[in-house]
């Protein structure tokens, strides 16, 4: 089953996109063509896939492990809902989840 996620991009855009269980959302973002760098390939080392999750959809996520934490940790622009989008496996569960790009 196909579902959605809803993106917002640096200049406010909202973008919906096709989302699919298998992938993590940092790859539906860029395979969407969206400015994400993701320059280590989503193994939690660079923090360029930095997004800010919609507070209400927080709790439907996996925990944040040590090494997103300590990247996160090093990362400008931190906030509450910060996550590495690499970290997050789509499921369907987050079908219609909420996100906005962190600064570059
Ligand atoms: S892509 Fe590098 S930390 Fe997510």
């Amino acid at each position: 089953m196909k579902g959605q996620i809803i993106v917002t991009d640096r200049e406010g855009k909202v973008h919906e996109l096709e989302a699919e269980e298998g992938y993590v959302l940092m790859e539906i973002i860029r395979d969407a063509g969206l400015p994400i760098e993701a320059a280590c390939g989503g193994c939690a080392a660079c923090a360029t896939c930095h997004v800010y999750v919609d507070q209400e959809w927080i709790t439907s996520l996996n925990l944040i492990e040590d090494d997103e934490e300590s990247m996160l940790d090093q990362t400008f622009f931190l906030k509450k809902n910060s996550r590495l989008s690499c970290q997050i496996e789509y499921k369907n569960n987050l079908n219609g989840i909420k996100l906005t790009l962190a600064p570059e």
